[in-house]
């Protein structure tokens, strides 16, 4: 291929915004919460709608506080908040404006939920995005012949439009459930065409689903997704757009609340998943399902609080580190922001007194490959003390000796700030 047929794209302003917020808060909340087994429910029980549409009646919302999750989501370190305005079941958090009955104004919460959840991000300065559903259960959007189809995808579009154009300026909006009608003509020029016109600033994500993560579909599409799986470094060359990629993940294995589901990720294993994210230049959307009553969970909440004091030290490169072309061994890694180069070091140990800690190990001199600009200093991003290095310039090999973490801290992932002599840029 000739040079410019493998040039890389330049993103939009808008992706390089939503590239800049790097980790976000996935709620996903509907009537299902009361069941407390997940947001497919009415699905795997068959539940008949006339049934399920009961479920509206007992909704009540009695905890939903916007501003607090928005809050709670800003000490996490989070910059946008995902929220499920429409899931599967067909219930809406928005009022429907007379489109449908079964949404939260017509619930016994009698308010418009999305009305307030916008509003609550925006006092604490957290951007808010739009999932939305495109597999409805109640119009059998996925078994239902074409002319039905078409009558369902005229409602889609007004929903959406509302949601375009009732709420001021959206971060974005994240459609899921093509996958249950793949051959379909979803008519995407025309929703698409109509969120560019109504909302020229939000993000369009298409969910591509479990089976088929990363993959890019519709032109206008502006993040991939990769759903429960580890982003992968995206190739750009000779690519119509720059495309950037978003990770969801539940905390534990549900995405609606699960009562009974224990299997919850830890802290460590979390923000060694937002660090992987990162490394391919990835957001990480971190999947919380509030209480039927619209509260975050106890775990869930401390868990998001613990990664924000994670983050805190880490800010720079965790929001405008980009990827280098430079290769570390394990799961190492360096980001670049600023004319500074970020190591992010894995499996470090604490080493200290014997009779306190007995892991002793993980610290030594580590490697990157890729490195020509001379470094003047090498310090941990936490408490700023200093690491030695060496370097083969010509070689473009540098190793800097990392310590250990001294009995009193242990930050999973460790980041090493690298500064390069002036000039060398
Ligand atoms: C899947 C599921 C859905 C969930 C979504 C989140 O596509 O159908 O329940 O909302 O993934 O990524």
């Amino acid at each position: 291929m000739s040079a410019p047929e493998m040039a890389i794209p330049k993103p939009e302003p808008r992706v390089e915004r939503f590239e800049k917020m790097a980790f976000g808060l996935f709620l996903h909340w509907g009537v299902y919460s009361q069941l407390g087994q997940g947001e497919w429910i009415m699905h795997r029980k068959s539940i008949p709608i006339e049934e399920y549409t009961k479920l509206k009646d007992t909704f009540t919302a009695s905890q939903f506080d916007a501003q607090s999750i928005a809050w709670l989501a800003r000490q996490a370190g989070m910059k946008y908040i995902t929220l499920t305005t429409r899931h599967h079941d067909g219930f809406s958090l928005y009022d429907t404006r007379g489109l449908s009955d079964f949404d939260a104004p017509h619930s016994a919460a009698k308010r418009d939920l999305i009305a307030e959840f916008v509003e609550g991000c925006r006092a604490e300065g957290i951007v808010p995005f739009f999932y939305h559903t495109t597999l409805d259960w109640r119009w059998q959007s996925n078994t239902c012949d074409d002319a039905a189809f078409e009558k369902y995808l005229d409602y889609l579009h007004a929903s959406v439009e509302i949601l375009c154009t009732r709420y001021g300026q959206i971060g974005g909006l994240w459609f899921d459930g093509d996958w249950s009608r793949p051959k379909a003509d979803w008519k995407r020029d025309r929703l698409y065409g109509m969120i560019r016109r109504l909302q020229p600033e939000a993000i369009i994500v298409n969910n591509t689903g479990l089976q088929h993560p990363g993959e890019i579909g519709h032109p206008e599409i502006d993040s991939v997704t990769y759903e429960q799986a580890m982003p992968r470094a995206l190739d750009r060359r000779g690519q119509p757009k720059y495309v950037t990629g978003e990770m969801c993940q539940t905390m534990n294995s549900h995405w609606g609340v699960g009562r009974m589901d224990f299997n919850y990720k830890s802290t460590a294993e979390l923000i060694q998943t937002l660090c992987g994210s990162r490394r391919v230049g990835a957001n990480y959307l971190l999947n919380v399902g509030p209480t039927a009553e619209g509260a975050i969970p106890d775990l869930e909440a401390a868990t998001l609080r613990a990664i924000g004091r994670w983050i805190e030290p880490h800010a720079e490169p965790i929001y405008n580190g980009k990827p280098v072309g430079a290769k570390c061994l394990g799961r190492d890694f360096v980001l670049q922001s600023g004319g500074k180069w970020y190591y992010f070091a894995f499996d470090l140990r604490i080493s200290g007194h014997e009779n306190v800690t007995l892991a002793v190990g993980g610290a030594g001199p580590r490697t990157i490959q890729g490195l020509r600009k001379p470094i003047r200093a090498a310090r941990w991003l936490d408490d700023g003390s200093p690491l030695q290095f060496a370097q083969n310039l010509d070689g473009g090999f540098a190793a800097i000796d990392l310590t250990g973490y001294p009995y009193g801290s242990n930050y999973v992932v460790r980041v090493a700030e690298i500064e390069f002599a002036a000039d060398s840029r």
